[in-house]
């Protein structure tokens, strides 16, 4: 088996109800944060991480994702016939991030579910799972961070940050030993555990580097929670036949997905922008200071 990563599975095909009406025709992943939609970052920490083939899992609805990465002739050829080359340049960019390729999962069943239809894309090699609406702002890109993990232990790995405690019946929890700093051996993994089931507030948020041995646990994964396939889990039944590895990365996560993740993604990432990130504190501090 080559045991190098190429692929990154980007499953986008959920409803997106936590953020209606935005969702109802533009799906979450476009929603903009500052300048670009979600699901850019999410591709450029893929590229950055140096995958180059990207398995997009979609769903009716979807198709202004596979818009946005695809090449416009029209667009490019008006910018270039007016000269507004610096447009160009940044439309070009988006288009030459990566090679996409989509699979419909034609339910919502479930995220467990939108990684089993890759399948047959995805083949007998290790890949990487980065959900769509899920940020990490960090130095080095939080999916290269765990490449690195992967690289080492030749295991799958999940990517983990402490949650409060109240708050673990929100999650896919997993309970291990650490082994080194950061990484610890999975013993358990739990699908939203009411708080007074578990121990343990290390939270699976959505990095994961997989072994294609999930596939076939996904196969023999019956409908949990919510009567979804949870990749939890298959990830649970996984690791009753190989190691798994839970892994605490650097860097802050934001769930996009949910409003008041969406808000705080946008403050940070204003702040940090070259063009509006000065003017943008200043905003901040007076509207912190009247509060
Ligand atoms: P979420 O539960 O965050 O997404 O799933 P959702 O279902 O879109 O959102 P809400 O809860 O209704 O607001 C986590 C990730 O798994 C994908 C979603 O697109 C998201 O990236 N997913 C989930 C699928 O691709 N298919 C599914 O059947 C379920």
């Amino acid at each position: 088996m080559d045991m190098t990563i190429k692929k990154a599975v980007i499953p986008v095909a959920g409803l997106g109800t936590r953020f209606l009406p935005a969702t109802k025709a533009i799906p979450k992943e476009m929603l903009t944060i500052v300048d670009r939609p979600t699901i850019q970052y999410i591709v450029e920490e893929v590229v950055a991480s140096n995958i180059k083939e990207v398995v997009l899992v979609s769903a009716s609805g979807k198709s202004a994702i596979e818009n946005h990465f695809d090449y416009s002739f029209e667009l490019e050829t008006f910018l270039s016939q007016k000269g507004k080359f610096e447009l160009l340049r940044e439309v070009r960019h988006i288009s030459r991030l990566i090679n996409i390729v989509s699979v419909r999962q034609k339910e919502p069943l479930g995220l467990g579910h939108a990684v089993m239809v890759t399948e047959t894309v995805v083949g007998d090699e290790p890949f990487v799972v980065v959900l769509g609406d899920d940020l990490v702002d960090s130095e080095v890109p939080c999916v290269y961070q765990m490449i690195k993990v992967f690289n080492r232990l030749q295991e799958s790995v999940v990517a983990v940050e402490r949650v409060p405690h109240s708050e673990v019946n929100r999650y896919g929890i997993v309970e291990g030993e650490e082994i080194e700093k950061g990484v610890f051996k999975v013993r358990r993994l739990i699908e939203k555990p009411s708080p007074n089931v578990t121990r343990s507030n290390l939270a699976i948020i959505g990095r994961y580097v997989l072994r294609p041995e999930i596939f076939s646990s996904l196969k023999r994964t019956l409908p949990g929670i919510g009567g979804e396939i949870q990749l939890t889990d298959a990830l649970d039944n996984l690791r009753k036949e190989r190691s798994l590895y839970a892994y605490e990365f650097n860097g802050r996560r934001f769930d996009a997905g949910d409003k008041l993740g969406f808000l705080k993604a946008t403050v940070t990432y204003a702040l940090e922008h070259p063009d509006v990130g000065a003017e943008f504190a200043n905003y901040i501090k007076t509207v912190a200071s009247a509060l």
